[in-house]
């Protein structure tokens, strides 16, 4: 009997089956951030795909928090409304759409990837912008004594803190059910996690209790908007990969998981690294799924696993085997939008997953 097709209750969402569409960026709008048809087809074709949750791409808080100046935003009611359609289209399929607040930090203001992903700055390009960082200590590529780097002021803080919640309150306009904060991979609510980039002598750096602040603060505020019948995710990097240096760990994620879930948080989205070149990540199928396992198992919060899932005998036993609760995959979405509909072909053996339209082909 498939696990992976059984029902996952969070809060009173009753999520179909507990494969998600894991966030990623495409990279696809014009610098105002608004949401094209790409991302209408694009999301869209996951929730046709049979996947029980559907996660936009990290989308920015504020204009200073994209990567690119190509990336998806939800700064104002337009926003919102440009997302409107998608997370209808979602729900119509039956999944369950999930939006990812994001602040990029200290890696904004980039090309694009298929452009280089190179720092772009403003006194060069005037589609670049000045980025925020915990401490502008210089850690590869970047450079402490870049003036386009500012540093976090109170005001800034607090600033991000509002965007946040600004966010969610449009989310929720919009029509998503889940809200993931997204506190990974090197980005600004990971850069103050991680004594590897998080330098500051004020309540905001130095003990596990300051750098830990902001992810807190952020997340309360989230969950003061976000309905008590609705979930909220916070992605986490459950590792740096830099055994070397103070960094962030998976002992530092396990107690920051706890204190998450007694803040509200649903669910820890568990990924890895993305903070620093130096990283040294293990790599391979599953490989981040015992950092997941781990969180699960010493706090008893649930749990999404992420990384290296490629095949849906293999999704089917990290849930089996009680390593998670959800299951989120990312590339093997973009190479078969309908891998959840083969998932389910394969191990569910029920027609009826397939959308009417499309029965005819399996029946
Ligand atoms: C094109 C692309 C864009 C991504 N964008 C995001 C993002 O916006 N937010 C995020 O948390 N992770 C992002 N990721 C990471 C994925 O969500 C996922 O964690 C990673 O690809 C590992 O899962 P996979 O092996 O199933 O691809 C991105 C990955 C890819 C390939």
């Amino acid at each position: 009997m498939s696990e992976l097709f059984s029902t996952l209750s969070l809060r009173d969402l009753e999520v179909p089956n507990r494969l998600a569409v894991s966030p990623m960026c495409q990279y696809s709008c014009e610098p105002d951030g608004l949401a094209t048809e790409w991302h209408r087809v694009h999301l869209g074709s996951r929730a046709v795909g049979g996947a029980g949750i559907v996660m936009t791409e990290a989308t920015a808080v504020e204009p200073r928090g994209r990567i690119t100046p190509a990336d998806l935003g939800i700064w104002s009611d337009e926003h919102a409304k440009a997302l409107e359609p998608i997370a209808e289209f979602v729900r119509e399929q039956g999944g369950v759409p999930a939006i990812q607040l994001a602040h990029a930090g200290h890696k904004a203001s980039k090309t694009r990837p298929w452009d280089g992903n190179v720092p772009i700055r403003p006194e060069e390009d005037d589609e670049a912008w000045e980025v925020l960082s915990p401490s502008p200590a210089g850690y590869p590529p970047f450079d402490g004594d870049d003036p386009s780097i500012r540093k976090a002021t109170p005001d800034d803080i607090e600033g991000v803190i509002d965007a946040y919640r600004a966010a969610a309150e449009r989310s929720l306009s919009a029509g998503f059910e889940v809200a993931e904060v997204h506190a990974a991979h090197g980005y600004l609510l990971h850069e103050f996690l991680s004594p590897a980039t998080n330098r500051r002598e004020d309540e905001y750096g130095g003990s596990f209790e300051n750098r830990t602040r902001l992810v807190r603060e952020v997340t309360e505020v989230v969950r003061e908007v976000w309905p008590d019948d609705k979930p909220v995710f916070v992605r986490i990097s459950g590792t740096d990969w830099l055994d070397d240096r103070p960094s962030w760990d998976i002992e530092q994620s396990v107690r920051l998981a706890g204190e998450l879930e007694e803040l509200g948080a649903d669910l820890i989205d568990v990924s890895s690294g993305g903070l620093h070149p130096d990283q040294n990540p293990s790599g391979g199928p599953n490989f981040q799924v015992p950092l997941a396992e781990q969180i699960r198992a010493e706090t008893g919060i649930a749990v999404g696993a992420v990384g290296g899932i490629t095949e849906p005998e293999q999704a089917d036993a990290i849930v089996r085997n009680g390593r998670a609760d959800l299951v989120l995959v990312g590339r093997e979405f973009l190479r078969n939008p309908y891998f959840g509909l083969r998932a389910a072909d394969e191990l569910a053996d029920e027609p009826e997953s397939w959308p009417i339209q499309y029965r005819r082909a399996v029946e």
